[in-house]
């Protein structure tokens, strides 16, 4: 896919900024937008080009307001499941992108909105953003992995408070929760994201970066035990690396390290 009608697509020095652009439907996610949000995160993915990318919304009414209702009017059992099952696909590509993946929230970010978010490694809220998982409203629950990522975000108790009432918190509430890891002020969201994705990319090894994503995320689905041994192969790997050499040498030396992905 080259030319994609419901996003847009962008790099700028080593941040790809993808922005789903369906404004007059509050940027809600109908199938095509899955579709293409798979093809442009497998582009960050293996493009090498690419350091870190930044998801976001267009307009300042909504991050992403949730599957398209018109679309999931029309599903039945077995066409529901798969729906669910491309979106959960999309969310474990965002996920296992072996990059950073953040968040840019202004506004809404509801339903599949708020699961595309959580699938991302951080979240910067504009402070008139809301969060929330209102599927309930709907005869639904969470089908993009809002039932497993919100519990493992923010503790049990207040993700199921949340997915059964439906209710919304604000960018500070969410924040108070872990669901954000930062609030700025409105209109800002997007900037600040690309902000510290270029600052992530510019000082940060990008081995170390893809290994602490992997120990974090793969780790929290395994035994302690699975999970140390998961960290342990990983800081070995990351020992044999030209960038250990040159972050310990740095830091002896007094100097800034200068990394190369090796
Ligand atoms: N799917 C399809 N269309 C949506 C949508 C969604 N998830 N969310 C918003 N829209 C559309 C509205 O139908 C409306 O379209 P129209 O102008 O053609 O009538 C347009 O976007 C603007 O939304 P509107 O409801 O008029 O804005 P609002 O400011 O009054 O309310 C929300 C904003 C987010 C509170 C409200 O749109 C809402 O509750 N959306 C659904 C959220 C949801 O349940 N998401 C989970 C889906 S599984």
């Amino acid at each position: 896919m080259s030319a994609y009608e419901n996003l847009l697509f962008e790099i700028d020095d080593r941040v790809a900024v993808v922005t789903v652009n369906r404004p007059q439907k509050l940027n809600a996610l109908n199938a095509a937008t899955i579709a293409e949000l798979t093809d442009a995160f497998t582009r960050v993915r293996d493009d090498a080009s690419i350091g870190a990318a930044v998801l976001t919304g267009a307009g300042d009414k909504a991050f992403v307001a949730g599957a398209d209702i018109a679309e999931i009017r029309g599903l039945d059992a077995a066409s529901g499941r798969a729906l669910a099952e491309r979106g959960q696909a999309l969310t474990r590509l965002m996920e296992r992108a072996g990059k950073p993946v953040i968040a840019a929230i202004g506004g809404y970010a509801l339903g599949g909105g708020c699961e595309l978010a959580m699938a991302c490694h951080l979240r910067v809220a504009a402070r008139n953003a809301r969060l929330g998982q209102p599927e309930v409203n709907l005869g639904i629950i969470p089908g993009y992995g809002g039932s497993q990522r919100l519990a493992r975000l923010v503790g049990e108790g207040k993700a199921m408070e949340l997915i059964l009432t439906g209710a919304m918190v604000t960018a500070d509430e969410a924040a108070a929760l872990g669901l954000v890891n930062r609030v700025v002020e409105p209109g800002e969201a997007r900037a600040a994201a690309v902000a510290w994705a270029r600052e992530l990319v510019g000082t940060k090894p990008p081995l170390a970066l893809r290994a602490a994503i992997e120990a974090v995320h793969e780790g929290l689905s395994m035994s302690l035990d699975e999970g140390l041994a998961l960290e342990a192969r990983l800081f070995g790997t990351l020992c044999g690396t030209e960038d250990m050499r040159e972050g310990t040498a740095a830091f002896l030396e007094k100097r800034a390290a200068k990394f190369t992905g090796r």
